[in-house]
């Protein structure tokens, strides 16, 4: 049997590449194809780490190829290029080795912010990117807790007679919390200038080394705070976390409004619906809609902005973040599964939002003249 290379890469046409309308071939995926006796191995690389991605181009590449050679064995090699979802021209960028900043913000406390930005974190670690951590809501830090850190305290450093902050890390996830440096009973009665200004030294003096995402866990509300600092960074885009009440709602339709601010004109990536449904832990097909249902799907539809996930209540949930194990960590259940695919839908959300608008800009605030651009 004599197979042809041109043959393999003409039968290799008909296997599409993910999310980009063409096919592996002239989509630059095939690395290599190797023919030797009666077998064909193809090195493939794709450029995301989405496993359903891989699967579905490995998967592509065995079907098409034992149709058109069935007497030959395939194998196929799959290799991933991590993506850097980034276009932000230098001369913009104010942390230039830190690709997106992902603010996490909700109208409400209690809706599960932290819990989300934790999962959030961990799951993008796991999918191969390098991601930091800020611990910004000065009203009740928790990812201390969450993280199992909650003893440690970042260790200071002199980099060229400045001193920064070294980050704390664990499960992947490089991290620093207000939480370190105050005692929250002091923290609520912080001005806000100080609050901020501490917050901006957690930011811009610590050393994160290079970062795919940063994520932020902002405190909850609209409050001043954190719109000085959402316009002090510049945030690649926001994360919506709602439940399904109704005063969740509307609070989260605030938050929306916030990031829309002509002054701030931060892109919202999507909702998160936490709690969107109770689940018991040994029935996990039943779902009781106990704060009601669709909630935050009616509000996404009605605002043309992406629902990324919908989270289920579950004991679990709760537990994993007492004892600082983020629920993600436990692979192969449910839980694990709603909040890798959130990841996921954050992941394709930036790279489009990067493919398609400009860098957000920092914004200076002064007393008088309002909000100006800079
Ligand atoms: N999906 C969930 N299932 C079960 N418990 C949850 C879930 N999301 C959050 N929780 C719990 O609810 C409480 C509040 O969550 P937290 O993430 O701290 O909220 P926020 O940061 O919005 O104030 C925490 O005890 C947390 O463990
Ligand atoms: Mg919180």
């Amino acid at each position: 049997m004599s197979i042809q290379r041109v043959e393999v890469l003409e039968a290799l046409k008909v296997v599409g590449l993910p999310n980009t309308g063409n096919n592996i071939v002239e989509g630059g995926a095939v690395q290599d194809v190797i023919i030797s006796d009666d077998s064909i191995t193809i090195v493939a690389m794709v450029s995301t780490p989405v496993l359903h991605v891989k699967k579905t181009v490995e998967d592509g590449i065995k079907k098409a190829l034992t149709e058109k050679f069935p007497e030959a064995s395939v194998k196929v090699t799959m290799k991933v290029e991590i993506a850097k979802p980034t276009i932000a021209p230098v001369e913009e960028k104010i942390l230039p080795n830190i690709q997106n900043i992902v603010a996490v913000a909700s109208g409400k406390g209690g809706v599960g912010k932290s819990t989300v930005t934790a999962n959030l974190a961990v799951q993008l670690a796991k999918m191969g990117f390098k991601v930091g951590l800020v611990d910004a809501d000065i009203y009740g830090p928790s990812m201390p807790i969450m993280f199992d850190v909650e003893k440690e305290k970042p260790l200071g450093k002199n980099v060229n007679g400045k001193q920064v902050m070294i980050p704390v890390e664990n499960y992947g996830v490089k991290m620093l919390s207000i939480g370190f440096f105050t005692d929250p009973d002091q923290a609520v009665a912080w001005r806000g200038s100080m609050a901020t200004k501490a917050l901006k030294q957690i930011i811009f003096d610590a050393e994160w080394g290079e970062l795919d995402f940063l994520l932020l866990d902002l405190p909850p509300g609209t409050g001043d705070i954190h719109l000085t600092l959402v316009q002090s960074v510049p945030v690649t885009g926001a994360v919506v976390v709602s439940t399904p009440q109704a005063v969740a709602l509307a609070d989260a339709r605030k938050g929306v409004s916030l990031f829309k601010m002509d002054a701030i004109n931060v892109p919202v990536l999507g909702f998160v619906e936490n709690m969107a449904y109770f689940t018991p832990e040994e029935l996990p097909d039943n779902k009781y809609y106990i704060f009601g249902k669709d909630g935050t799907k009616n509000l996404a539809k009605d605002m043309g902005i992406p629902l990324l996930a919908e989270i289920p209540l579950v004991q679990s949930i709760r537990e994993a973040g007492d004892v600082g194990r983020p629920a993600s960590l436990q692979e192969g259940t449910p839980v694990a599964e709603a909040f890798y695919k959130m990841a996921q839908n954050v992941v394709t959300e930036t790279i489009a939002r990067n493919e398609s608008l400009p860098p957000t800009k920092k914004v200076e605030m002064s007393e008088t003249a309002g909000c100006t651009a800079n």
